[in-house]
C-alpha cells in the first residue's frame, strides 16, 4: 500500500486496487489509440466533472493530435453511494460541438445511467460521432435497461465502491493518487 495512506485517512481505505503506477501505464496506452483513431479528426474531448479530472489531465497529455477540450457537469448520486437514477444536468458545455467528434471522458462507469444522459445530448446536438473514454469500468453494475457501449476502458473492476483517482466519497477522497476501496464503514455510518 503506497505512504500516503498511513495519514488521518488511512484506516478509511480498505484497499489499493489499482496503483498509480499502473493507472499511468494504461491512460498513455488509452492516448496512443486515441492518437491513432482520431487522426485527422476534429476531437473534442468532454470531461465530466468533477470525478474525471485527475484522468482527463493525465490522459490530454498523452494525446499527440490537436484537441479541443470542454466540461460537463452533472449530478445523479448526492452525497450516497447509491445512484439515484436521476441525472440533471448542472453546467453545460460553452461550445458549438456540430461536425466534431466527442469524446466523453468519465471517472467510471456504474449502472450506466449518467453516460446514457450525457450521451444523448451530445447525439442530439449533432456531433459527427459521439465516443466514451472511462477510466473504469464495473460491468456487473449495469442496469439492464440501460443501452450503453463504453469506447475506450482503463480497467474493469468490480463491485465496489471506490474513491480516489479523482473519484469521491461525499467530495472527499479525490486526492489518493491510487484507486482505493472505500471501507463500507465510512458509507454505512
Ligand atoms: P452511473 O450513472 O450509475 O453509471 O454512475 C456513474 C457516476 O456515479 C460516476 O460518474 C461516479 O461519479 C459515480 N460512481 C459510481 N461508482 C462509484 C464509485 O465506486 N466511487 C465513486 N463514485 C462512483
Ligand atoms: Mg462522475
Amino acid at each position: 500500500m503506497s505512504t500516503c495512506y498511513t495519514n488521518s485517512m488511512g484506516n478509511e481505505i480498505e484497499e489499493v486496487i489499482i496503483a498509480s503506477e499502473k493507472m499511468k501505464e494504461r491512460v498513455k496506452e488509452l492516448g496512443t489509440l486515441i492518437s491513432e483513431q482520431y487522426k485527422g479528426k476534429k476531437l473534442l474531448l468532454i470531461g465530466v466533472l468533477k470525478g474525471s479530472v485527475i484522468f482527463f489531465a493525465d490522459l490530454i497529455r498523452e494525446i499527440t493530435i490537436p484537441i479541443e477540450i470542454d466540461f460537463i457537469s452533472v449530478s445523479s448520486y448526492g452525497s450516497s453511494s447509491v445512484s439515484s437514477g436521476v441525472v440533471t444536468l448542472k453546467k453545460d458545455v460553452g461550445c458549438d460541438i456540430s461536425g466534431k467528434h466527442v469524446l466523453i471522458v468519465e471517472d467510471i462507469i456504474d449502472t450506466g445511467y449518467t453516460l446514457r444522459y450525457i450521451k444523448d445530448i451530445f447525439q442530439a446536438r449533432k456531433a459527427e460521432s459521439v465516443s466514451i473514454c472511462c477510466a473504469l469500468d464495473k460491468p456487473s453494475r449495469r442496469d439492464k435497461n440501460v443501452n450503453i457501449e463504453v469506447d475506450y476502458t482503463g480497467f474493469q473492476i468490480p463491485d465496489e465502491f471506490v474513491v480516489g483517482y479523482g473519484l469521491d466519497y461525499a467530495e472527499l477522497y479525490r486526492n489518493l493518487p491510487d484507486v482505493c476501496v472505500l471501507s463500507p464503514k465510512v458509507y454505512s455510518k
